[in-house]
């Protein structure tokens, strides 16, 4: 297993470049098979394991696939299956975007239960009662969830929790709904709003996809289109807070600055200086920033995702930090890795107290899952001697060349590959 080794203490300076939205791609792919005629041509697809993966699954479908760079050719014309049961299905979390793709066109979807970050409980009863709803029996044995219509009719759908992935597949599935489908108490995340995007470049008929409420035309078929990825507000995130806490001067090229202001806010509330230009963000930091509450909340709040690359921020900020994390019962994991480098972390149940400290020291830490091993990055370029971060097989499922982009802003980062 390969691992990172970090040689801690140096400030961040000049540019990175964002790559595409993962959790926008893993979705854009599986909704990519709706279309029975025609090529999508997809570009800004960052080029991730988790991508790799939902690739080689539509590939298993039937689909042609030709890959070149950042950008992705998907002719679904002629898919001659509807079970999705490989281990990459069962390996990643998106994989449940297919219930709702096939579902969709087909009628009927035959997909093994997806895997994904062991983050918490992560239940799927509000895709089940969206599937329900539009008519479809969705029935779930040995590990393998069944949905079948006859015909998919539009109704009103109220979600009982606001839910990214269950906000997604309905709407995938409702898509070939016959008449209107109302979605409310819906997930206005960016990545819900480039799915619906690239749906109606499709041809789909989706309004309100960022607000509270989607409507949903159905239509009776889609086709292909070109459409590109809107950037990843986590990857970039992630970069800001690597940037104030390592101090410095980085400018993160290719975001939406609009997708990022809960963590500017934060980052400005620490006396970090946070500049936006266009498509570019630039955070200034001397490294000594003042501690801060955090709560993560879904869209527009501050995201869940980039809660464990600010709790290693938080270490070694002035004064106690509160972090409560509102999504997932189970995303401190990493605390106890970055105790070992002589962070004081206490977790309460779903919250995590962190009196900061002066400075980290290098250790040999686990990445636990993928933000979490982000997070252990950050602490690595922060950290007083050598760290080295195992298990980064998490970390290639979501950051495109993670060395090489800090490498690039003058960090001492590099890559061991290390025989199975
Ligand atoms: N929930 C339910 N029932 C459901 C679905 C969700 O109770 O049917 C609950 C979950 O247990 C959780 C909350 O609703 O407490 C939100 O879950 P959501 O469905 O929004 O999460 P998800 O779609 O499974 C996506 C991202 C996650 C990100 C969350 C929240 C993908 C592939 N994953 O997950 O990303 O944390 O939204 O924003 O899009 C990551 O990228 O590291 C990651 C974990």
């Amino acid at each position: 297993m390969d691992k990172l080794v970090i040689n801690g203490g140096k400030p961040l300076y000049g540019c990175i470049e964002i790559n595409g939205a993962k959790n926008a791609a893993v979705a854009i792919l599986p909704a990519a098979i709706m279309a029975s005629e025609g090529v999508c041509n997809i570009d800004n697809i960052p080029n991730i394991e988790d991508v790799h993966c939902i690739e080689r699954i539509n590939e298993s479908l039937g689909c042609t696939l030709v890959r070149d760079k950042n950008s992705v050719s998907i002719d679904s014309s002629k898919i001659n299956s509807v079970i999705a049961n490989t281990e990459d299905v069962r390996k990643m979390r998106a994989s449940y975007y297919l219930i709702g793709a096939l579902l969709g066109r087909f009628k009927k979807a035959v997909v093994e239960l997806p895997g994904g970050c062991p983050i918490g409980v992560r239940p799927i009863d509000q895709h089940i009662k969206g599937f329900e709803a539009l008519g479809a029996k969705v029935e779930i044995k040995h590990g393998c969830v069944t949905a079948e219509a006859d015909r998919l009719i539009g109704t009103n759908i109220f979600f009982d929790v606001v839910s990214v992935g269950a906000t997604i597949n309905v709407m995938l599935a409702a898509t070939f709904a016959e008449g209107v489908t109302t979605l409310e108490n819906v997930a206005k995340e960016p990545h819900v709003v480039d799915v619906a995007n690239f749906l109606n470049s499709m041809g789909a008929n989706i309004k309100g996809a960022g607000t509270d409420v989607i409507r949903v035309v159905g239509v009776e078929s889609l086709k292909g289109c070109s459409y590109s990825v809107i950037p990843d507000q986590i990857e970039a995130g992630t970069y800001m807070i690597a940037a104030a806490a390592c101090g410095g001067e980085v400018t993160i090229q290719n975001v939406i600055p609009k997708h990022l202001e809960s963590i500017s806010a934060k980052l400005i509330e620490m006396g970090a200086e946070v500049t936006e230009d266009g498509d570019c963000i630039t955070v200034k930091s001397s490294g000594n920033l003042k501690g801060v509450n955090i709560k993560t909340q879904p869209y527009p709040g501050f995201p869940t995702d980039v809660q464990q690359p600010m709790s290693t921020l938080l270490t070694v900020a002035q004064g106690r930090s509160i972090i409560n994390e509102s999504i997932w019962e189970s995303r401190f994991k990493h605390a106890d890795e970055l105790k070992k480098m002589g962070a004081n972390v206490k977790v309460e149940g779903r919250s995590a107290i962190i009196d900061g400290v002066s400075k980290l020291t290098g250790a040999i830490v686990k990445a636990t899952d993928l933000r979490a091993g982000a997070a252990m990055v950050i602490a690595g370029l922060i950290a007083e001697g050598t760290t080295e971060v195992v298990s980064i097989e998490h970390i290639d499922r979501g950051y495109p060349n993670i060395e090489e982009k800090f490498h690039a802003l003058g960090a001492d980062i590099i890559r061991v590959f290390c025989a199975e």
